[in-house]
């Protein structure tokens, strides 16, 4: 990807987490949106949403999806996975996976309703401000 795009990206990035304290730094960012399998989508208006995710072999990794906090629940996730439905259609991939924090109670919900189930658990994955937290590994598959 070339850098104006990234920079382009990490813009949105930031537009969309004005308010959140866990952000990838610019050089982060820029060193893993160097390598090819990794691709993101903004919503379209750019401040209001994006999802980050890599292709691995057949599958298809979500590794960020989020909403600007002054546009949720107004189906802005909703769209993005979609997006990345459709894709996964097109390139014949068998499989999308993620992680999400078993206490993120809205995103599950999101994921069930899109059709991912939980495949397995995945113990103090994250750090929190009171400790640690599991995450869930949730998958859809495609025939
Ligand atoms: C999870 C998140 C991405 C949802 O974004 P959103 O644009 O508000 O989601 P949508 O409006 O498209 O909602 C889709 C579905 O998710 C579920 N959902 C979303 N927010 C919810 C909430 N606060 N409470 C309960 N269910 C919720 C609902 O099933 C909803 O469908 P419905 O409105 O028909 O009931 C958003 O809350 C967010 O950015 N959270 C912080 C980052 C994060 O947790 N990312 C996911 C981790 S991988």
């Amino acid at each position: 990807m070339q850098k104006n795009t990234i920079k382009k990206i990490y813009k949105n990035y930031l537009l969309v987490n004005e308010n959140e304290y866990d952000k990838w730094s610019k050089e982060f960012f820029s060193s893993f949106f160097s390598r090819e399998n990794v691709f993101f989508f903004s919503s379209k208006i750019p401040s209001e949403g994006y999802l980050i995710a890599r292709k691995i072999s057949d599958e298809y990794e979500i590794l960020s999806l989020a909403t600007n906090k002054k546009y949720r629940r107004k189906g802005v996730a909703s769209e993005l996975l979609r997006v990345l439905l459709i894709k996964a259609k097109k390139n014949k991939i068998k499989k999308i996976f993620l992680e999400v924090s078993k206490n993120n109670f809205p995103a599950i919900k999101m994921y069930k309703k899109f059709g991912f189930y939980k495949t397995g658990n995945r113990k103090n994955y994250y750090k929190t401000i009171t400790g640690f937290a599991d995450a869930y590994v949730m998958a859809k598959l495609f025939d």
